[in-house]
């Protein structure tokens, strides 16, 4: 009776905390529409188109005549690029220095959305301290082929991680009062022809694969900004695609904020201007001749853009401007922080994927080694920067052997060998050059190193120079002669651990084959060599998860099985739908090289006794799946449990399995844990074309809780009324 009482106690006192801070929002909200309405009083229309477009290279005017500045963008998402000149060659300052945060695809293969908000957060402090009102970031366009030369730059292949990563991203950056820009809006999932290719999805596949993280950016992470991509959508340039900036973006998702064209992604001014675009971003100057400049104003004028809308422009723009520099309590700002640093330290460290660790020679077992060979281009090699598209000026960054020779014990005596040569220069953008084959005697000089050693550890991998905006890759393979190195060092010394590093899938069918320890790595920012380092020295016990498949080949994965990808005649049709990643490798029963959701540990978890809540449930309830994570090993670690929820006999085309709910827990040795897992039954929905509108079918579904989705530990049933 005592604990009922308290009980509705602790309810009530939820909901009137609840119902006076949504009091104060509302209060917050209304003094901002009235300081907007005031202002817009003043405003002539000169100056409201002059807020318009660029007039820098990452910059928009103010009106200092009314004390209003302008929004003062750059990018992300590696950390805040340093400034550069109109012609993009650095600014040359001594203050633009930053921590270079883990790759995107490194934060996804975490699992981890409390990382996300802390690299969000870190982030927001250090555009405060550079006076940056907004970051171009997060970016997480789906990786539909393994190839897009920005799949380092973006999170998954699935909707889901997608999304629970973008809004804390999202949280993270605008909890300093900088607006997140979150990109690119919709449908870039590669960078051939980006600027022409003409999208042709089907309804079904943009509501379940690539719009829900831009959904849930907008709605639950609340993000002030977005950017629209380059490419088109079904006809229409996605800077002036009605469908989706109005209908969409505005409409049905309510978004207040304001959309940016990507650089130079604005093609025209009257269907821009009035299908939903609020600010041209563009590179090269007159910025008056821009779209949204003198031809705007013309425009309106002559009544083809009313007034309105480009008051409901600037009404968004300084809703943004409110939100940021004009908000109370705007933090000054920090940069370069230990607290940064240590951001990065704990994305790295929690990123990095075990691939294979048959031999056990993992962790370093340093009392039986007194000579390692580490070799490898990559062991040197540093991420922050390099190709086409945003890199920071990291403060500092530690390489791998950097790392190594900072936390192998003294009696450890280090040689190394470059092994092979990671420059690349890309001729021309679309596809990417031929790397050059191995050099006989980097490789000769390589083997005698190992041989000599009493273990052998190989960085090989890809590059910022190899992976880059603007060109895809042109296959799977590993680029710059590496195979012929790895088989060499491998034939040379039998103890040979090797690392890829990579921020997308690559075909390591070979390593897979002849090697039995592999480690996959990312560019994983400022801390990468001290993480690396960790791991393999067991400091740390790896928990990274895979957050794309790996197929064994090309030909395995959905747009280049159906053909459909890069596009003929600037037309590119999603033949694939809704079977994108291993939605497709499970429905069509494909088996990959290695699975989305994979990655080992250095201990063991068994799972048990899975169970729901209920095992009945109607649309409006929500489902807790809870399931026994023991660790049977003898290290402490971090398993990510996920949970796969299918449509038993469903009446419209569904994937195998799609991921609803993951969790990240730490367990140590010998200890278990019981893991709850929430999905709210609207989840299982798909999206009915015919009638608009997402719909929970009736009947049976399994729900699987696995280690990846391919080693599913438990099933249940369930069923939906
Ligand atoms: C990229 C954007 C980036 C912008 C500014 C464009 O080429 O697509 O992601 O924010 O440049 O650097």
């Amino acid at each position: 009776m005592k604990t009922k009482l308290s009980q509705y106690l602790l309810c009530g006192a939820f909901i009137i905390a609840a119902a006076m801070q949504a009091n104060a929002q509302t209060k917050t909200d209304q003094a901002i529409e009235t300081k907007i309405a005031g202002l817009m009083k003043k405003l002539t229309l000169e100056e409201k188109i002059s807020m318009l477009h660029a007039n820098s290279i990452f910059g928009t005017a103010g009106v200092p005549r009314l004390g209003i500045p302008g929004l003062m963008t750059d990018d992300g998402p590696l950390g805040v690029r340093e400034d550069v000149q109109q012609n993009w060659a650095p600014a040359g300052l001594t203050t633009d220095s930053a921590t270079f945060f883990p790759n995107g695809s490194a934060l996804a293969a975490t699992w981890n959305p409390d990382l996300a908000y802390r690299y969000g957060h870190d982030m927001g402090e250090e555009a405060n301290a550079r006076k940056k009102s907004v970051m171009l970031a997060p970016a997480f366009n789906i990786a539909r082929t393994p190839l897009c030369g920005r799949t380092y730059e973006y999170y998954s292949e699935d909707p889901f991680l997608n999304g629970r990563l973008a809004i804390q991203s999202v949280k993270g950056i605008q909890s300093q009062h900088v607006a997140a820009c979150v990109k690119h809006f919709a449908a870039n999932n590669q960078e051939i022809e980006r600027g022409r290719i003409n999208v042709e999805v089907d309804e079904r596949a943009l509501r379940e694969i690539y719009l829900p993280a831009f959904k849930a950016s907008i709605i639950e992470g609340k993000a002030w900004t977005i950017m629209s991509a380059y490419n088109k959508l079904r006809g229409q340039y996605c800077s002036e695609n009605d469908y989706l900036l109005n209908k969409i973006l505005k409409g049905e998702w309510g978004f207040k904020g304001a959309v940016i064209s990507d650089w130079g992604g604005t093609h025209s001014t009257v269907d821009a201007a009035n299908y939903g675009l609020d600010v041209e971003m563009g590179t090269e100057p007159p910025y008056e001749k821009y779209f949204f400049a003198n031809p705007l104003l013309e425009a309106v004028k002559a009544g083809k853009v009313s007034q309105k809308t480009i008051d409901e422009k600037v009404h968004r723009i300084l809703w943004v401007i409110y939100h940021t520099s004009f908000s109370a309590g705007i933090p000054a700002g920090k940069q370069n922080t230990p607290e940064h640093s240590k951001t990065a330290y704990d994305i790295a460290s929690e990123s990095i994927v075990l691939l294979k660790n048959e031999k056990h020679l993992l962790p370093l077992n340093t009392s039986s080694i007194k000579t390692l060979a580490v070799i490898g281009d990559n062991a040197t090699h540093q991420f922050h920067s390099g190709g086409f598209g945003a890199g920071v000026k990291a403060r500092y960054e530690v390489t791998a052997l950097a790392g190594l020779q900072g936390k192998l014990p003294k009696s450890i005596s280090i040689k190394f060998a470059q092994g092979y040569s990671g420059a690349f220069k890309q001729h021309g953008n679309i596809i990417n050059d031929e790397t050059k084959p191995a050099d006989p005697a980097m490789v000769q000089e390589a083997a005698n190193t190992a041989k000599s050693a009493d273990m052998a550890i190989l960085f090989v991998g890809a590059n910022r120079d190899y992976e880059s905006e603007s060109s895809d890759r042109r296959d799977l393979s590993l680029p710059f002669g590496e195979q012929t190195l790895i088989d060499a060092v491998t034939a040379a010394n039998p103890n040979t651990i090797v690392v890829v590093v990579g921020g997308a899938p690559y075909d390591i069918g070979q390593i897979k084959k002849n090697n039995h320890t592999i480690v996959w790595s990312w560019y994983n920012g400022s801390e990468n060599g001290n993480a690396l380092a960790d791991v393999l020295l067991g400091k740390i016990n790896p928990s990274g998860k895979l957050p794309f498949t790996f197929p064994a080949s090309l030909d395995q994965s959905p747009a280049h099985a159906l053909g459909a990808y890069p596009g003929k005649n600037l037309q590119e049709e999603y033949k694939e739908g809704i079977l994108v990643g291993y939605r497709w490798f499970d429905t069509k029963k494909i088996e990959p090289l290695y699975c989305f959701g994979y990655g080992l540990s250095y201990t063991d978890f068994e799972y048990s006794g899975l169970h729901t809540s209920k095992t009945s449930y109607t649309k409006a309830d929500h489902i807790t799946a809870t399931v026994k994570v023991k660790n049977t090993g003898k290290y402490a670690g971090k398993e990510t449990v996920q949970l796969y929820i299918s449509k038993v006999g469903s009446k419209v085309e569904r994937a195998d399995k799609e991921l609803k709910a993951f969790k990240k827990v730490m367990i140590p040795a010998g200890g278990s844990a019981d893991v709850n897992l929430n999905v709210a039954v609207s989840d299982l929905a798909y999206y009915d074309v015919a009638a608009k509108k997402w719909v929970v079918e009736p009947g049976k579904y399994k729900v699987l809780a696995g280690t990846s989705s391919r080693d599913i530990k438990g099933t249940g049933v369930i069923t939906v009324n």
